[in-house]
């Protein structure tokens, strides 16, 4: 059983057969460049219509920005690195406990992606838990290390509020209401990743996470403030977003593609790995409410424009996500017109 996760203090010399990708399918890690324009927007105040204008700029250009001034206290973000990085160092026998390939499980432990589904692993180890409501999830979190849930609540309540802020100012740099794409949302819910790279023999061979697109509305991630890996899709070149220290990544996930009628895209992106240094990111995820329907409001139909996707619920959606291979073609693709 501990040898399912790659986080069970094994060494590792080579890489083994399974993670290893086609020649074809490699990350080519020396043809990337390091991207140092990945938008650092300050949402800490300031003018309001400059800040939404910024953001949608960000939104329709790379898909992908960073937000300083966010809110969220340094203290929380410290101690949720901190509870993360303790989880994964403990025994293996103590995480496994934790473990399941189910993704409708509400917390777990995995590995890879989804290794029911994939041919190729992924270098990656996960904690994956539903946040919202925090008092209905939170009693089935890890109890080991002892502070892990106070850490993690405290921390899942202020993303949740920079989130909605963040929505907001993308309703309005769409030209909607401030209120309008949460309501087309309806009562979100709040998954977490803690993502855990360990160092890896043969980077080159392998990901993190192959090229992919996030399923739901809105991700907010956590970078490592020490190791990079975070790898963006910019006009067809894969570029790397060095961590900006006491910024959060903000990427625009399948749903807000849909709901902006394509106007904004849920750009594709990777994470690699390296054999000098662990890497861990914490990415949290807000998701439509199963029942709503994504559908772009009608202001967003300009005069001879078209619906680009179909009108769908999440929970058609998420099923279909599961159900594939991560770096197979882009899902929303399933539900175009
Ligand atoms: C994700 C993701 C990137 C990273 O969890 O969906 O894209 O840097 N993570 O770990
Ligand atoms: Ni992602």
């Amino acid at each position: 059983m501990a040898g399912k996760v790659i986080s069970s203090g094994i060494q590792y010399t080579t890489l083994p057969e399974s993670y290893v990708r086609p020649v074809n399918e490699r990350p080519s890690l020396s043809q990337v460049s390091e991207c140092n324009d990945v938008p650092v927007i300050d949402i800490g105040g300031g003018d309001r219509r400059l800040i939404s204008r910024q953001i949608g700029d960000a939104c329709r250009n790379y898909g992908f920005f960073q937000v300083v001034n966010h809110g969220v206290p340094d203290e929380l973000v410290t101690k949720m690195q901190q509870v993360g990085r303790e989880f994964f160092q403990l025994p293996v026998e103590e995480k496994m406990k934790l473990y399941s390939e189910d993704p409708a499980k509400t917390i777990r432990l995995s590995t890879s992606f989804n290794v029911q589904k994939e041919q190729v692993h992924n270098w990656r180890d996960y904690l994956r838990l539903h946040c919202y409501p925090v008092d209905q999830y939170s009693p089935e979190w890890p109890s080991n290390p002892s502070y892990f849930r106070d850490y993690v609540e405290n921390y899942c309540i202020a993303v949740r509020e920079l989130g909605t802020t963040v929505l907001e100012l993308i309703s309005e740099s769409l030209g909607l209401e401030k209120e309008q794409i949460k309501t087309i949302l309806g009562e979100q819910g709040q998954h977490m990743a803690i993502n855990h790279y360990p160092v890896c023999p043969e980077p080159e061979l392998t990901y993190g996470l192959p090229g992919h697109t996030d399923p739901n509305a809105l991700t907010i991630l956590l970078q490592d403030t020490r190791v990079s890996g975070l790898q963006v899709l910019k006009d067809g070149k894969w570029v790397a977003v060095k961590p900006h220290p006491n910024a959060f990544v903000i990427n625009i996930g399948d749903q807000l593609e849909a709901v902006s009628n394509g106007e904004y895209k849920s750009v594709w992106h990777r994470a690699v790995v390296n054999s000098d240094q662990p890497r861990m990111s914490i990415a949290s995820f807000l998701c439509p409410a199963n029942d709503s329907v994504l559908s772009a409001p009608n202001e967003l139909i300009k005069d001879g424009s078209t619906r680009v996707f179909k009108n769908y619920t999440y929970a058609e959606y998420y099923k279909k996500f599961w159900s594939r291979n991560l770096d197979q073609e882009h899902c929303l693709e399933f539900f175009k017109n």
